[in-house]
């Protein structure tokens, strides 16, 4: 789902990329928090989508130079880089006209931590690019990054709503890397292609509310149940523990992380000029657990040219994935219970 636009993109000569009549419409992407460690490469894949005609880039540090550098990539996305003091403005200058905002700003986990705990530095981070978002490009779709995304999207929700501009069709928050992982890692045990491997993983964006459903993976029959079954749902769930332990104080998950985002960026952009049927996993406003007071849940959906067009049921699932279910929600609603409080006492 969604990656054979950016992997022939990424493979096609530049010379023809130049000249790529894919490139309709005029999108603008803005990146804020440009300068990171997932911003950079982030910004890298963007400037090398042909769907992206500008590219804004935005953090409180070296967006200027990020950007200086990046565009001098020769593809056709003009590229400028803002930060709060410079000549090019600051970041309602980055946000004016954009159509899609990518948001990977704040702090990432060191070992130990849980996403939960970076919510007291990135909640308010989120709430004030969100805040100049909804005053200057309220039309714009979002896709939050930032951690804890469980609780960063709702987060999203109440100042749009607060500025009276909120479109539940253009709020996401990104769980692609979620659906790489599970690909990648089920087919290092199917031996099949992982582009051919597509595990729909639901739920949110944390721990046990990464919910893989392999029993609707065509190669999900490859893992035995049990011990087998058990380690890799675990693998899923925590390979972002994994990468933090891995890096060893140094941060979590960058590099994958931007490739997953460009997927997504990628997919929105096709949707957004008229391709059908293209479909991703996101974490959206979502019916399908209000009624357990879980307002946002991420399923396959489907994007259009507004945004979200269908979200997908969770579909048929093994007892062992309901069970996986039963232990995301109270989790989820607590996450999402968090940022909304949080945003009215901190408005
Ligand atoms: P990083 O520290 O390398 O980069 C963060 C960047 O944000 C820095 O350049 C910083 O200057 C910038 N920043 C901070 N405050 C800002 C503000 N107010 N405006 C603009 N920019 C600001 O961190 P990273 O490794 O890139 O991770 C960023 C976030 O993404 C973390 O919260 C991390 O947990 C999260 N993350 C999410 C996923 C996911 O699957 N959704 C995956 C990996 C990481
Ligand atoms: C991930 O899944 O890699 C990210 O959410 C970063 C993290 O803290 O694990």
């Amino acid at each position: 789902i969604g990656r054979t636009a950016l992997r022939s993109a990424l493979r096609t000569p530049t010379s023809a990329r130049l000249f790529s009549s894919s490139a309709a419409s005029n999108r603008a992407v803005a990146v804020l928090g440009a300068s990171g460690g997932i911003g950079q490469p982030l910004s890298l894949l963007l400037k090398n989508d042909p769907l992206v005609t500008q590219l804004r880039l935005f953090d409180v540090r070296l967006a200027p130079g990020v950007a200086a550098d990046i565009g001098h990539v020769n593809t056709p996305a003009v590229t400028t880089g803002y930060s709060p003091d410079g000549p090019e403005g600051g970041l309602e200058k980055a946000l004016e006209g954009a159509e899609v905002i990518v948001i990977p700003a704040g702090v990432p986990r060191k070992p130990g931590m849980t996403r939960d705990d970076l919510f007291n530095t990135n909640a308010s981070i989120v709430r004030d690019l969100a805040k100049v978002a909804a005053k200057v490009a309220p039309k714009a779709h979002l896709c939050i990054i930032s951690n804890p995304v469980n609780s960063t999207v709702p987060i999203c929700r109440e100042v749009f709503k607060k500025a009276g501009v909120y479109d539940p069709k253009k709020l996401y928050g990104v769980t692609t890397l979620d659906v790489t992982r599970a690909s990648t890692f089920l087919s290092g045990i199917s031996g099949a292609k992982p582009s051919e491997t597509i595990v729909p993983v639901v739920g949110g964006h944390s721990g046990v509310t990464i919910v893989p459903l392999l029993s609707q993976a065509a190669q999900g029959s490859s893992v035995q149940a049990g011990e087998q079954y058990e380690k890799l749902v675990h693998r899923i769930q925590f390979g972002g523990d994994e990468v933090v332990k891995a890096k060893d104080g140094a941060g979590s998950a960058t590099l994958s992380m931007a490739y997953a985002a460009a997927v997504f960026t990628n997919s929105l952009l096709r949707a957004l000029n008229g391709e059908k049927g293209v479909k991703e996993c996101a974490y959206v406003e979502s019916p399908l657990y209000k009624d357990q007071g879980v307002d946002f849940f991420a399923t396959p959906v489907t994007l259009g040219t507004d945004g979200v067009e269908e979200i997908h049921p969770v579909g048929k699932i093994s007892s062992e994935e309901e069970k996986l279910i039963e232990a995301c929600v109270p989790e989820l609603k607590k996450n999402i219970e968090k940022g909304v409080s949080w945003c009215a006492e901190n408005p």
